[in-house]
Order: structure tokens, then sequence, then C-alpha cells
């Protein structure tokens, strides 16, 4: 618990509450362009365009809408979701762009989500079937999710760390139909990765290649990050909530631990403002994008690991989470409809350098799931909420 950044004020109950209403406020009044539609993955010139549910992004804009109904119950935008959530049914029967393992991200927040806070059955149904989806990217030999590509191609036997977010939705498939297979994937998968991109410093690989013959572990790699062996700040991040996740599903003890060492990595190298640089390596005085919504994921991660720790540390991990969200709050967050139709500024989605294989859009942007993560992170310091994850 040495990271602290004692002095850094914490965002207070009314920034909270002004925070959030001016989210719904955004969504309320972007919501007649985008219900049939959503909002792409990341805005241009910090104005999100339309475009069809086809992207790994589409369920947080879905998201979106479910946490400002939670937050004011207009039924305006109940019904924004229930018509995204007769898309994403329509999405996963016609599959429609699902052969990767994203189903968590885009199934979680809009069919789970819906499904848990009215009852919606098409939500229920969608998601279930998004996990048959998901399970079908397991591979036994290596015991993990590939995440993109076709089935079984050298090029593409990996899993991400990323992935970590998208196993919830097979905890929940578990519990929904009883099926015992859907955690035992989710967890032989968390082992895995687990064992593979949390290097010796607690720094994270993005990507994990295994022999496709044997399963054996090979290489860690990049993607999005700035190079092999640097900490992409949002892979990290992705390890600071996914940690979380694996031990609330898991209850395995080792995963505190880790938990700790991974939020302290990510905390270690955040800049004087809080703002992480899109990847760790960069820091203050470098002339490098930011990539606020990788402080908004780990803050999310914090709050929720916060619920399992003894109170002393439970109360650390709130503080440090408070005060990035203040962070976002005064230095990212939009204030402003004339500026912006999302929520969050400064965020980095894909940076190419001369040492990743990424391309480059969403550079200094609003992306989708910063907005998501930002108003999650709020909600949970406003009450006791429920997860969609
Ligand atoms: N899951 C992809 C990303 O974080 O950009």
């Amino acid at each position: 618990m040495s990271i602290t950044f004692e002095g850094y004020p914490e965002l207070t109950r009314e920034e909270i509450d002004k925070a959030l209403t001016f989210c719904k406020e955004q969504i309320l009044h972007v919501l007649p362009e985008f219900t049939e539609k959503f909002q792409q993955a990341y805005s241009v010139d910090n104005f999100y365009p339309p475009v069809e549910n086809d992207d790994w992004t589409c369920g947080f804009w879905t998201g979106e809408i479910w946490l400002a109904y939670e937050y004011c119950g207009d039924e305006r935008l109940k019904k924004a979701g229930e018509v995204q959530v007769k898309s994403f049914l329509n999405r996963i029967d016609k599959k429609i762009v699902v052969d990767h393992h994203d189903m968590g991200f885009l199934y979680s927040p809009s069919c789970v989500a819906a499904y848990k806070l009215t009852g919606n059955t098409e939500g229920r149904e969608a998601a279930l079937k998004a996990a048959d989806q998901l399970v079908s990217r397991y591979q036994p030999v290596g015991e993990f999710i590939q995440a993109w590509g076709p089935m079984n191609a050298p090029e593409n036997y990996r899993l991400i760390i990323d992935c970590l977010l998208n196993l919830p939705l097979l905890y929940w498939a578990s519990e929904e139909t009883g099926e015992q297979k859907y955690r035992d994937i989710a967890e032989k998968h968390i082992h895995t990765a687990v064992a593979n991109v949390i290097r010796e410093d607690y720094s994270t690989w993005h990507t994990f290649f295994f022999d496709p013959k044997t399963g054996a572990p090979d290489h860690g790699a990049t993607c999005q990050g700035y190079r092999d062996g640097s900490a992409w700040a949002r892979g990290q991040a992705w390890g600071v909530y996914g940690m979380a996740l694996a031990y609330k599903y898991t209850g395995r003890k080792e995963y505190i631990e880790l938990f700790r060492r991974v939020t302290e990595y990510f905390l270690e190298h955040l800049p004087k403002d809080l703002i992480p640089y899109w990847d760790l390596e960069f820091t203050d005085g470098d002339d490098q994008p930011r990539d606020s919504s990788s402080a908004s994921i780990a803050a999310c991660g914090m709050l929720e690991m916060s619920k399992y720790l003894e109170p002393e540390e439970a109360r650390h991990y709130q503080t440090i989470a408070s005060r990035l969200m203040k962070a976002v709050y005064d230095n990212c967050a939009v204030k402003d409809m004339a500026v912006s139709n999302g929520l969050v500024l400064h965020s980095t989605y894909s940076n190419h350098s001369p040492y990743n294989t990424c391309n480059h859009y969403g550079v200094d942007e609003c992306n989708i799931w910063g907005d998501y993560f930002y108003m999650e992170a709020l909600t949970r310091m406003s009450k006791d909420w429920q997860l969609y994850w």
C-alpha cells in the first residue's frame, strides 16, 4: 500500500452527482441519433459518428444507456435499451462479426444488464447465445480462449489480457443455466492467463502465444502497446479489473496479492496529474497521448476489489479510485455538449508505434469504453452497484 497520492483531492459527493447528471443529460440529448445506431468505438474530433452494431465495442454504448436509466429512471432510456437488446439478439443469431472473444464486452453491459435490471428475456437469450459463442473459442490445447482470428492458426494461437473482462459472461451463464461447462472454461482461461501475462515485475503482456501442438507457453507480444516488454496502460488496467473479477468469481486467495501487485505497478507509473499515458513507459514531460479510459477501468477494478478486503485496505483502494476519478473529472470529463457528444476526452484506442502491430486511430479522442467505465466508476461511488459483469 505504498502509493496513496496523498494530498490529491477526492471526488466529492456533489461532483459525483454533477458528473452523473451531465452523463444522463448528454445521453438523453444524443439518444434519438443513437437508438437504432450505436456510437463508434472512438470519436472523430471529439464527436462520435453513428455506426451499425458490428464492432466489439457496441455493448458499451448500450451499457451507458442502462447506467443512465439506473441513475434517473427515465423511460426513454429503457425503451432505447430495449431496441438495442433486439439488435444484439439479431447480431448473435445472424453471427454478425462475432468470431472473436469479445462476447463479454458486447453482451454483459447490454444484454445481461437489461436482464438483471428489467427482466428482459431477449437480453437473457442473446447473452446465453453469446456465452456459447465464447466457449466455442476455447482451445483445450493450452487451455485458453483464443482472442482473435480463425481458430488454430499459429499466428492467432494466443490469448490477450483484455479477455479477463469477457469471462463474467461465462459465470453468469453457469448461474443462469446450472451448467458447469461455462465456469470450467472461464477458470481454465483465468489460470492460463494469470500464469503467463503477468511478468516478474508485475507489468503485463498484452498478448501471449502458445504452441498449437503442445499448448506450451511460447512468448508474449504487444499489439496496442508501445513495444514488446513495455506495459500498455489499458492492458495493465484490464489486469487490475481482471484480477478483481478473477478473485470475485474464483475466490482464490492468491489473486488478491496479484491484484495488489498489478495495481501497484499501474499506480507507480502514473504521471503527476494521474491521467495515464497510453503506455506506462511514458511519463511527465513525454510528448505522448494519454489514455484516460485506463484510469476509469483501474478505478472500477479497485472499487470492486475493495468489497473483499479488510476495512483499512478497502478504504485505501477506494481513496485512490476516488482520486483517479477526480483527475478524470477535472482534466478529461466533457462538461459542455458543444465540445463533444461523448463523456470523456483524452483517451487513446490504437496508437501506432515503430514497434507495435496496430493501426492508428482514436488517439486523443473519446473512446466508448472510456465513457462507459467513467459512468460505471461514478455509479459505483454513488451506491452499492450490482454488477453487469
Ligand atoms: N480490448 C481492446 C482495447 O482495449 O483496445
